[in-house]
Order: C-alpha cells, then sequence, then structure tokens
C-alpha cells in the first residue's frame, strides 16, 4: 500500500466517524472543472494585479476597467464549467449524513450544480449581479452585456456580487461559518492556498477546538504542518473519488 493509500484509510475512518463533518473549499477544487486557480502557475493573479482590477478601490474608481479585465472573463469560464468529482465527492459525503455544510471561497456554484445542500458562499457569487446603488439583484443569465458595465433599472451599474479585496464577509455567514468550524469533528480542507483571511482562519478554529483536519491539495499549503492532522497530497478530483469510495465501505 502506497502511502497516500494508507491515509486515505485514515481520513476515510475519520470522516466515516464524523456525526459532524464541514468542507472548506477553493479555487483548487474547481481546477478539474476547467477554471484556474487565481495563485500559483498559471493562476488569475500571475495574469492580472489583483490590487488593480480586484479592490473595491478599484471597482469604484472605475467599474468599466474592473467589468473588461476581470468580471467578463471570469463569467465567460463558468459559463462552460461542470463539476467534477471533487464537487460530487462532497455531495456524496453529505447523502451519507458525514458532511453538514460546504463552506466555499468559491463564486463558481459548482457544489450547487453538484447538488450539496447546504453551501456557504463565503465569498458571494459571480452567478448574480447586484445594483451598485440599490438593494436591486438579477441573475446574471438574464441580464443582455450589451453595454458594460450592465444597468440597474434605476440606471446605476451593477457589479458581481463576489467580496472584492478590501470589503467585509456578510456577518451573519461570517458567523455561521465560525460556529459550524467550531462544531464540526472533521474538517475536509480542498483546494486552498489557505492565504486569504478570515476563511484561512476557519480550520484553525475547527483545529482548536478538536477536530481533525484533512487537506486535499496537489501542494502543501500553510496549514499542512501546523493543522492538519493528514494531508492527502493530490488533485481534488482523484483524492476525492477514492476517499468516498472507502468511507460508503466503512458505513
Ligand atoms: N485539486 C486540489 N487543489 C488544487 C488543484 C487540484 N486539482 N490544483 C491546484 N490546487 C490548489 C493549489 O495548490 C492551491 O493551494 O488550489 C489552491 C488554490 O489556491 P488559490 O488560487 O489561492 O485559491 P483560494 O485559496 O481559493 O483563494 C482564496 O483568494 O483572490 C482570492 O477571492 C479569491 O476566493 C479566493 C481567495
Amino acid at each position: 500500500m502506497t502511502h497516500l493509500s494508507s491515509l486515505i484509510d485514515q481520513a476515510a475512518t475519520a470522516c466515516a466517524q464524523a456525526k459532524r463533518g464541514v468542507a472548506l473549499t477553493g479555487a483548487g477544487i474547481s481546477v478539474e472543472s476547467g477554471i484556474p486557480p487565481f495563485r500559483g502557475k498559471g493562476g488569475l493573479w500571475e495574469k492580472i494585479d489583483p490590487m488593480k482590477y480586484a479592490h473595491i478601490d478599484a471597482l469604484e474608481a472605475d467599474p468599466e476597467e474592473v467589468w473588461r479585465m476581470l468580471f467578463m472573463g471570469i463569467g465567460e469560464l463558468l459559463r462552460h464549467a461542470a463539476p467534477n468529482a471533487g464537487h460530487t465527492g462532497l455531495r456524496r459525503l453529505e447523502e451519507l449524513g458525514l458532511l453538514q455544510t460546504v463552506i466555499t471561497q468559491n463564486v463558481d456554484g459548482l457544489h450547487q450544480k453538484a447538488g450539496s445542500q447546504d453551501v456557504i458562499e463565503f465569498h458571494g457569487s459571480h452567478a448574480v449581479l447586484r445594483c451598485m446603488r440599490c438593494p436591486q439583484r438579477y441573475d446574471w443569465q438574464a441580464v443582455p452585456l450589451t453595454m458594460i458595465p450592465p444597468l440597474c433599472a434605476c440606471g446605476a451599474y451593477l457589479r458581481p456580487d463576489v467580496i472584492m479585496f478590501g470589503e467585509p464577509i456578510d456577518v451573519g455567514l461570517l458567523q455561521r461559518s465560525q460556529m459550524l468550524a467550531a462544531q464540526c469533528e472533521v474538517m475536509l480542507v480542498v483546494g486552498t492556498s489557505a492565504t486569504v483571511q478570515p476563511a484561512a482562519y476557519l480550520p484553525v478554529i475547527a483545529k482548536r477546538n478538536g477536530a481533525c483536519i484533512i487537506e486535499i491539495n496537489p501542494e502543501p499549503t500553510e496549514l499542512t504542518h501546523h493543522i492538519s492532522d493528514i494531508t492527502l497530497l493530490g488533485p481534488a478530483g482523484k483524492v476525492m473519488d477514492e476517499l468516498v469510495a472507502r468511507v460508503a465501505k466503512l458505513r
């Protein structure tokens, strides 16, 4: 048995025993769906400077530029993306009664497309546009993008309902996520570099409250040596497939 295989066994045993499991996911879980991550080789922030285009100050100063440089490209990528075995594996763990909630930093909607029922969109959703002046929200698909930025019925610009750098996380979502992290017995941390706060702190909260932290990522991260109990080094889809198959056998 390889080292990875024996670690997957350990992780499967921990997952199968958990009454309350929670997952924290990041861009890496969607890489196998054709969506590049933000950091590292081939990452989006290698091509564009996030402080120039993904900060709220940039959006407020020049919405048209941010739409053209960031939002349009992401919208195009997400339009064709389908869930992969990483997303469906988490849905399966939910069906088995082992995973309560997926907290995702992703704005791609793929956990919901895969059928997960309880998903916290920590950084919002790119599928929803909201007005920069009034409370109105629209489905991205329903808004013709003939004019960039598109306009709300009130005449103001629309923007995707995502959290940009410099913006706070919704207090209700933050509190619920922190509570889930504090109460879970297992936290699966899948495809995140764990560099952006406050999401990156959720595994720390879980660990301090006694949870087993299982990390799935092809590369070691900030969490690997001090926070993670079991690190499964590999792509999310392949590792989740194997993990779920072994968990199912233990049920
Ligand atoms: N499977 C699992 N993980 C993978 C895969 C894969 N196939 N491919 C890459 N990864 C890992 C990388 O090794 C990296 O650790 O996914 C991680 C992606 O890290 P980031 O690009 O930093 O993404 P994320 O952690 O989600 O970023 C957090 O930063 O810019 C913001 O708002 C953005 O929500 C995002 C936040």
